[in-house]
């Protein structure tokens, strides 16, 4: 039962509670109609003190389609936040007026703060460089209803993978499944944190190889996660320049790949992948991105323990 519970990091739930959610996000794809009253009279927070597009449209829309309705801020500065109120005396008083909070926070940990201090479910919608979950849930969402499964596949993750909280998540997430390798291509400079490296990978003994030249990986790989060079995570302009664009996925790379490899990216891109890509049907980011909003109309169904009679007939 997820009524009641936060979703801070990605192992919050287990791998068979991640099986309930997907398996509710499509049934809510093929019959939306039966959900869409389902959260009415219910309000959720979005509070967002880093710039978002999907996650917090995602979560307003999944929300708006439920039937609920949604408040929030998209940038801390027109909220008290900008008279230096704090984090647990912003949610203690959110949760006043609100059923559950999503928040996207520059400091890693600030959401496991939020949840500390209230009952109400929060959602960790992307704290600094550190995790991304309902990222995660929509791109293991995405992975499952594509290739049916997490089992034997070779995950490649692409280029910033230093600040890049999506891949942290992901690959912690993946991990639980049998046999998944990872081939971990990127700059020096860019490479995978020593925290996940050492308490992941390492320890729980996932094979995984870490490379500069994408070309060499492309060829073996069953999914291919793109990221972006985050302008926002460096310290100085220079260095992003250098290495902005060091990894571009064209049309040429892609007849390197298996017929098969699904292209992801959490977006937003930048020039990592070229456009000429988007119309190769391995290219599944847009088709991602929408599965994001039902996987999260399944989160919300969930934290908030809503039955709808779909799921109650069943039992
Ligand atoms: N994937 C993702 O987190 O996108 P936004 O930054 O637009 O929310």
């Amino acid at each position: 039962m997820l009524k009641g519970r936060d979703l801070l990091e990605p192992m919050d739930f287990t791998t068979d509670e991640l099986m309930e959610l997907f398996k509710l996000a499509d049934k809510i794809i093929e019959n939306p109609e039966n959900y869409s009253e389902a959260c009415k009279g219910k309000l959720l927070a979005t509070l967002f003190y880093e710039p978002s597009t999907r996650t917090r449209f995602s979560f307003e829309a999944a929300m708006l389609r439920l039937g609920g309705n949604v408040i929030g801020f998209s940038e801390a500065n027109v909220s008290s936040v900008a008279k230096g109120e704090s984090i647990s005396d912003t949610i203690r008083t959110v949760a006043c007026y609100v059923d559950m909070a999503v928040m996207r926070h520059p400091k890693e940990g600030a959401p496991i703060v939020a949840a500390a201090c209230t009952d109400m479910p929060i959602i960790n919608a992307g704290d600094g460089g550190h995790h991304h979950p309902t990222q995660t849930l929509t791109d293991l969402f995405t992975i499952w209803k594509e290739k049916g499964g997490f089992d034997n596949m070779t995950v490649g993750f692409c280029g910033d993978l230093k600040f890049g909280r999506t891949v942290h998540s992901l690959i912690k997430a993946l991990s639980r499944y049998e046999n998944v390798s990872f081939i971990l291509i990127s700059p020096e400079e860019l490479v995978i944190p020593d925290y996940v490296r050492k308490e992941i990978l390492i320890k729980e003994k996932i094979h995984f190889k870490e490379v500069e030249n994408m070309q060499e990986a492309l060829p073996i790989l069953d999914i291919l996660y793109m990221t972006r060079v985050q302008r926002e995570r460096f310290f100085n302009e220079e260095d992003y320049v250098r290495l902005k664009d060091r990894y571009i996925l064209d049309g040429a790379k892609m007849k390197l790949a298996k017929d098969d490899m699904m292209v992801l990216h959490p977006l937003p891109r930048v020039n990592e992948i070229s456009v000429e890509v988007d119309e190769d049907p391995r290219a599944l980011y847009f088709k991602q991105a929408k599965n994001g909003m039902f996987i999260r109309m399944a989160l919300i169904l969930s934290l908030l323990g809503i039955e709808t009679q779909n799921e109650t007939q069943e039992v």
